[in-house]
């Protein structure tokens, strides 16, 4: 075959319609089985050098069909639309999330500028629009999509750099001012310390806030992290509350942490990317009291917003702080006018080349309607309550905390090392298994299971069997002394 001839034949038309619509069929049927929890494992009992060794490699000349290719993975996955399923922050995606994404990737308009996404750069400018009036910004607020809260936290915390450092950060460095610091909580992600380090701070440029029993930052203790700073030589501009933690799904006081900014002339920034959604829910959105008198927020739609990854807004209550951020020349693709170009997002990111992932949003937005987005937030911190509950009324589990969140940490009743042991012991038998999937986190020296509850179909039966089978597990561990 000719060299033209096989690219043809790699673009036929008439070929990937029937290809589509075998793999339409297949995620059809797909989303059936795990739905319904009649798939009979969330995740696939296999050791990683068994994965790899079962991945089949490729060679010169055409091989596989997209349906064998498709099948395979979706036999060897984890299935996150599993009602089974309660572990991790990833979201199940919401189908026709799933079929903008077919779309954008074939289409693939870069939204960095106008010219390359002239129909997503719009897209995003809504759906940033929308984000923001949920949240209760002013008019003046924008933003920008960035690959995930990682990447969104260092974008928000750079524009904070260089509006608060008072000199000229960008283009004489670190070393022409004084040496910056910003406070966080010790529950904060990781990402906001790697965020510090990546800014250059070092160690010292992060001062870690306790946090109370409910691991919420302690607003009492503000004032001490800030005499903290100044011990170190170090001037802090930044305060960062979390809404919510990771581990355990807390809240911090954002009200009192805005005064506390404001009083201090710090930026305020959130790291909202897992519990930002909470603004959907007319039930719970008290939790994020405050997030609208931030001065930079993080809100991941991958996390709570039943859209896969990677897709997050970073918010500012100002947006043109972030045109301020990455001052730079590269006319070529901007252009040269002094005034804010709106239309050319590239020049607000760490990123050049972006995938158009806003249109994903926008598509299950305006086919759905924003409505069953506050469901879905509803009922995932509602299923939450429901395990709560149900852990606090058996004797024999111990709860840490009332969930803020969708996320609930909780352990059999066992002390000491034989306990932690136990657990671990109990959640690695159940994942061998393939029936349920769940985490652990340790918390105050002790090991907890961990449920992060993403999928709105969980229901009575899954959570009481869940807790059944770790009891079970754990029974039978105890008796054998296996561990
Ligand atoms: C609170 C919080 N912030 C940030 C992140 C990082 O987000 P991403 O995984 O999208 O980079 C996570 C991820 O779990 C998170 O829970």
């Amino acid at each position: 075959m000719d060299a033209l001839r096989r690219l043809r034949a790699a673009f036929d038309a008439a070929q990937f319609r029937e290809s589509g619509h075998d793999l339409v069929d297949q995620l059809a049927d797909y989303l059936d089985a795990t739905l319904s929890g009649r798939m009979p494992t969330v995740l696939p009992a296999c050791e990683p050098d068994d994965q790899l060794a079962a991945t089949p490699m490729f060679g010169e000349e055409p091989g596989s069909m997209v349906k064998e290719v498709a099948e395979d993975l979706l036999r060897r996955g984890f299935h996150l639309h599993h009602p089974r399923t309660m572990g991790h922050q990833d979201g199940l995606p919401i189908p026709a999330a799933a079929l903008a994404g077919f779309l954008t990737s074939l289409m693939n308009n870069d939204p960095s500028v106008y010219e390359t996404g002239p129909a997503v750069v719009p897209i995003e400018v809504r759906v940033l629009r929308w984000m923001s009036d949920e949240i209760g910004l002013p008019q003046g607020a924008g933003g920008v999509i960035t690959n995930g809260g990682s990447l969104g936290n260092l974008t928000a915390l750079l524009a904070a750099r260089q509006a608060r450092a008072g000199f000229d950060l960008w283009s004489r460095g670190q070393s022409s001012g004084e040496d910056l610091c910003l406070l966080v909580s010790e529950q904060a992600h990781y990402c906001v310390s790697r965020a510090v380090r990546i800014m250059g701070w070092g160690d010292e440029g992060i001062v870690k806030v306790p946090v109370d029993a409910n691991k919420r930052l302690e607003v009492a203790a503000l004032p001490a992290a800030l005499e903290e700073a100044k011990a170190r030589g170090r001037r802090p501009i930044v305060v960062v509350g979390s809404a919510c933690t990771t581990a355990t799904g807390s809240y911090d006081p954002l009200d009192a942490i805005a005064d506390f900014a404001e009083a201090h002339g710090l930026w305020f920034h959130v790291d909202a990317a897992h519990g930002g959604s909470v603004v959907l829910s007319p039930e719970y959105r008290d939790r994020a009291a405050g997030l609208e008198r931030a001065d930079s927020i993080v809100w991941d739609c991958h996390k709570m917003m039943m859209m896969p990854a990677l897709l997050t807004a970073v918010l500012f209550r100002d947006g043109r702080s972030s045109y301020e951020t990455f001052r730079q020349e590269a006319t070529y693709l901007f252009e040269e006018r002094p005034d804010e170009e709106w239309y050319n997002p590239g020049n607000r990111t760490v990123e050049c080349t972006r995938p158009g992932s806003a249109v994903l949003l926008y598509m299950a937005l305006r086919v759905h309607g924003v409505g069953v987005f506050r469901d879905y937030v509803t009922r995932c911190f509602d299923v939450a309550r429901m395990l709560a509950a149900k852990v606090e009324a058996a004797e024999d589990f111990e709860l840490h905390m009332q969930p803020d969140a969708n996320i609930v940490c909780f352990r059999f009743r066992r002390e000491g090392a034989a306990g932690d042991g136990l657990h671990e012991h109990a959640r690695r038998v159940i994942l061998e298994s393939g029936r349920y999937y769940l985490t652990s986190v340790q918390l105050d020296g002790k090991n907890w299971l961990r449920c992060s509850l993403q999928n709105p179909f969980t229901d009575e039966p899954e959570i009481e069997g869940l807790l059944e089978t770790i009891r079970t597990e754990i029974r039978a561990a105890e008796e054998t002394g296996a561990r």
